[in-house]
């Protein structure tokens, strides 16, 4: 790879920018943690970057758009995958259309978007892991709704209805506390993920009871 610039550095992985086999890319280096001990650690690293491999690959043949997966290095613990240029994270999206304001039409769509993405990806049984609107990225021109998901190393594949509504549960509460008044938004997505869900009833059942199972634990405290 030639020149890298740094453009995240998160809990477990770092990810540049530069350029391999003469493609833009994104490198997602994954890295240890050191108060995990080394065998396991290095486990862990592993399972992460086959498990974010793999659901990127399912959710491809699904038609769920996701960066193309050049090369994975288990040596460096480094991910080589299509860099999603012209992008905004769909968490700069949402804030710049509220410092806007004025734009529900936008926000509306989004949510329809998000919502019929997110039942095709439960659909085939992929569980995200780590929904948050910094994971999933919007392409320009943004009114083409052109999503991409991306960040899938807590994925796995699952068909219990428990983890799909904790799915959806992980994002409500992301969403909500990352943006204001987004409570409307969210039950928007949920009513266009009942559309395309084939399970919609029992998902949402199930999220309804995780919902109720945080709010106990807060109580609790
Ligand atoms: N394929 C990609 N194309 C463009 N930007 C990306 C890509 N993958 C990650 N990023 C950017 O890097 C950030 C962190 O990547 P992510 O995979 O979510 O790692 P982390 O586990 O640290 O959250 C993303 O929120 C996004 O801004
Ligand atoms: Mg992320």
């Amino acid at each position: 790879m030639t020149s890298s610039n740094m453009i995240n550095q998160g809990a477990e992985a770092r990810v540049f920018e530069g350029e391999f086999c003469s493609r833009s890319v994104i490198v997602k280096e994954r890295f240890s943690k050191k108060y995990r001990h080394p065998t396991l650690d290095e486990k862990l690293t592993k399972k992460r970057m086959t498990q974010e491999a793999r659901a990127i690959m399912r959710c491809k043949k699904a038609g769920i758009a996701t960066p193309a997966i050049y090369f994975v290095n288990y040596e460096t613990n480094q991910i080589y995958m299509e860099n999603i240029k012209d992008s905004l994270t769909v968490k700069e999206y949402i804030q710049a259309l509220q410092r806007e304001g004025g734009k529900d039409e936008e926000l509306n769509k989004l949510a329809d978007k998000i919502g019929n993405i997110l039942a095709t990806m439960h659909n085939i049984d992929v569980i995200h892991g780590d929904l948050t609107t910094s994971n999933i990225m919007i392409k320009r021109p943004f009114k083409e709704l052109d999503l991409v998901l991306i960040d899938f190393g807590l994925s796995h594949v699952s068909r219990l209805l428990e983890d799909k509504g904790v799915d959806l549960y992980v994002l409500e509460r992301a969403l909500l506390s990352t943006h204001p008044n987004t409570e409307v938004l969210f039950e928007r997505m949920l009513q266009n993920y009942s559309k395309k869900s084939k399970q919609s009833k029992e998902v949402l059942a199930k999220l309804e009871e995780v919902r109720m199972r945080g709010r106990k634990r807060l109580m609790v405290g």
